[in-house]
C-alpha cells in the first residue's frame, strides 16, 4: 500500500486519521455483540475520531483513555471531547506505544475492556527507508531471520507487532478488540493468537473500503477479537463490509497453518501430503538488461538495446508471468535467457571454452552484473545465477504464475531441442516427457485440485500463489481419486530421465509451439 502524496512525518506515523462515519460504523458493529465496556482505551487516538464515536455508542464506558504520540493530534482530540462536554469521562495522554506497558496500565482498568482504534499504517522497511526509529526496541519480530531477511520476508507492518502487543496484555481478562489494519495483518495476527494458544473466545474480520475511506490502495478490515472465559474454535468469519451478518467465508487455524476456507479445507484435507513433485521456482538473475535477450536473425538484442552475436550453448527460451498468462497455444517465446551455471555453485570461467563469444559479452557487461545488489549473488561464483538446478532444464513443465491472482496453470514444451526456462516470478513441476506433464496438467486443472488450492489461498495477499501452497497437494492421491494412480505411479517409478521414450522424441526438433496445453 502507498500512501499518496503523503509528508515523511506522515509516513513515519503511518497516518491515516479515520473519518467520524467509519469510526461510528465500526462502534455500531463492535456494538452488535452486546459489548458493554466499561473502560475504552485507543492506544494510537489521532485526532480522536474513535474516542468520540465510541463515547457515543458506548455510554456504560466510565473511563475513556486515548494515548497518542503527536502534541498537536492531542490538543485536537482533546478540543473535539470537550466540545462533546465529555471531558470528564475521558483521559488522552502523551505517549508513545512502544514505550508503554500496555500490561501493567490495562490491569489496574475496570473490566470489562474495549480497545479500539486505528494503528499505523506502515512496514519496518518504509520505516528503514526514511530513516525513522517509530519501531519496537526489537524489531527481529516472528523470528525473521536469516533467509527471511535476505529475501525481505522479515519485513512486516508495524500495527502487527502493536495488535499482538495489545492482544497478549488483554488475553487475560473480559475484553474485546477491535481494530482497523490491512487484512493481511489481521490474519497474521489472528495467527499468532491461534498459534499461542491465547484465550480468544471468538473473533471475526469485516471488511472496509480503504480506497474510499483512506485513499490507500490496500485490502482492509476490521478486526475484532474477543476474550471471555472459554476459548473458541479457532475459526474467523469474514464478512464482505461493516455491520454485515452473514459472513462470506471463514477463514481458520488447521493442521498448523492458516486456510482460507475451513469447510472446503476440511473436506479435502485427505489430499494434502507429501511433495511427489518438487515445485520449483524459475531462474533468478536480477539482471533483465543483460541476461534477456530478443532474437533478431541470428543475433539477439539485449535490453540495453545492444544487437550481439552469440553462441547458443547458454541461450535459452524464456518465459515470464506475463507470458503464462498471455501466450496462445503454439505461440513461440520471444525472449531468451542467459543462463550461466547448470547447477548452484558451478564455476562460469568454463563459458570461456565452450562459448567465448558469450564469455567475452559477460565481461564487457560486468559492471551490470557485479552490482548485484542480493546477496545470494555474495561470495559465489561471477556472474552467477540463483534457483537453477537439472529441474530447471526439464524439457516438459507446469508452470503456474507467481505474480497473477488466477490458478492457471500451463503445460510447456521444448523448443528446437531447448527447454524453455521459467523466471523467478513462475513456479514449475519438471516433467521428462509429454505425458507426465499432460497427466500433472489434467490433475493440477482438475476441479477438485482448483477447490483445494482455493481452501488454502487468501487471494487478497501480495502474492497469493507461493510454492508453499503448491506443494500442500499430494498428487499421487489426486491421481488415485482420478484414477490415473497407476500411471503415476509409473512415471514415479521410472524416475528422471525415462519415460518409454527414446531421447530423440523429448526433443523434438521439429516441435514449435511452447504452451502445449493451457487452461
Ligand atoms: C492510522 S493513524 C490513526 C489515528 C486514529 N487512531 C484514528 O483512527 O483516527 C495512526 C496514529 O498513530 C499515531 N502514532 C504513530 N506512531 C505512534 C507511536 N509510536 N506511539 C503513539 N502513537 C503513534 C499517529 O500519530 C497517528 O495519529
Amino acid at each position: 500500500m502507498g500512501p499518496r502524496a503523503k509528508t515523511k512525518a506522515a509516513i513515519e506515523f503511518g497516518d491515516f486519521q479515520t473519518p467520524l462515519g467509519l469510526a461510528g460504523k465500526v462502534c455500531a458493529t463492535l456494538a452488535r455483540y452486546g459489548t458493554k465496556p466499561s473502560t475504552i482505551v485507543e492506544p494510537t487516538c489521532g485526532e480522536g475520531s474513535f474516542l468520540i464515536a465510541a463515547l457515543d455508542a458506548f455510554p456504560s464506558a466510565c473511563r475513556v483513555l486515548g494515548f497518542e504520540r503527536n502534541g498537536l493530534y492531542i490538543d485536537r482530540a482533546r478540543s473535539a471531547v470537550e466540545h462533546r462536554g465529555w471531558s470528564k469521562r475521558v483521559q488522552i495522554l502523551q505517549a508513545d506505544f512502544f514505550d508503554t506497558d500496555w500490561a501493567s496500565l490495562l490491569t489496574v482498568l475496570p473490566e470489562p475492556l474495549l480497545i479500539l482504534g486505528n494503528p499505523p499504517w506502515v512496514t519496518n522497511a518504509q520505516l528503514g527507508t526514511i530513516g525513522s526509529d517509530n519501531l519496537p526496541a526489537k524489531s527481529n519480530f516472528q523470528n525473521h531471520a536469516g533467509f527471511d531477511a535476505i529475501t525481505g520476508k522479515s519485513n512486516f507492518d508495524i500495527a502487527e507487532w502493536m495488535l499482538i502487543k495489545l492482544l497478549e496484555a488483554i488475553e487475560t481478562r473480559q475484553a474485546t478488540l477491535g481494530m482497523l489494519c490491512k487484512t493481511s495483518v489481521a490474519r497474521k495476527v489472528l495467527l499468532h493468537a491461534w498459534k499461542h494458544g491465547m484465550r480468544l473466545s471468538d473473533s471475526a474480520v469485516y471488511r472496509i473500503d480503504a480506497a474510499k475511506c483512506f485513499d490507500v490502495a490496500a485490502d482492509a478490515c476490521l478486526l475484532v477479537c474477543r476474550f471471555h472465559s472459554q476459548s473458541g474454535l479457532p475459526e474467523c468469519p469474514v464478512y464482505a463490509q461493516l455491520g454485515d451478518t452473514q459472513s462470506q467465508s471463514v477463514i481458520g487455524y488447521q493442521d498448523g497453518r492458516l486456510v482460507a476456507d475451513v469447510k472446503t479445507y476440511n473436506r479435502l484435507k485427505h489430499l494434502r501430503g507429501a511433495e511427489l513433485y518438487r515445485w520449483r521456482s524459475g531462474i533468478k538473475h536480477d539482471c533483465g538488461k543483460v541476461m534477456e535477450f530478443v532474437r533478431e536473425g541470428a543475433r539477439y538484442r539485449n535490453g540495453l538495446g545492444e544487437l550481439i552475436d552469440l553462441e547458443e550453448t547458454c541461450l535459452y527460451p524464456m518465459l515470464k508471468s506475463s507470458d503464462l498468462a498471455s501466450l496462445e497455444v503454439g505461440s513461440v517465446p520471444q525472449r531468451w535467457m542467459l543462463v550461466t551455471q547448470r547447477s548452484i555453485g558451478e564455476e562460469t570461467e568454463g563459458i570461456a571454452a565452450v562459448a567465448p563469444k558469450t564469455w567475452r559479452y559477460l565481461l564487457s557487461h560486468a559492471e551490470y552484473l557485479d552490482r548485484r545488489a542480493s546477496s545470494v549473488y555474495r561470495k559465489r561464483a561471477r556472474f552467477c545465477v540463483f534457483g537453477v538446478g537439472d529441474y530447471s532444464f526439464a524439457p516438459w513443465k507446469v508452470a503456474i504464475s507467481g505474480l497473477y491472482k488466477k490458478l492457471q496453470f500451463r503445460v510447456l514444451g521444448p523448443i528446437r531441442e531447448r527447454p524453455v526456462v521459467l523466471d523467478d516470478t513462475c513456479y514449475f513441476v519438471p516433467c521428462q516427457c509429454a505425458e507426465e506433464s499432460e497427466l500433472l496438467f489434467s490433475l493440477l486443472a482438475s476441479e477438485t485440485a482448483r477447490e483445494f488450492f482455493n481452501s488454502l489461498i487468501f487471494w487478497d495477499a501480495k502474492r497469493p500463489i507461493t510454492a508453499d501452497v503448491l506443494r500442500q497437494l499430494d498428487l499421487r492421491r489426486l491421481a488415485s481419486e482420478y484414477g490415473s494412480g497407476e500411471a503415476m505411479r509409473r512415471f514415479v517409478a521410472e524416475g528422471a530421465g525415462r519415460c518409454g521414450r527414446g531421447q530423440r522424441e523429448l526433443f523434438d526438433p521439429e516441435e514449435l509451439g511452447v504452451i502445449t496445453r493451457k487452461e
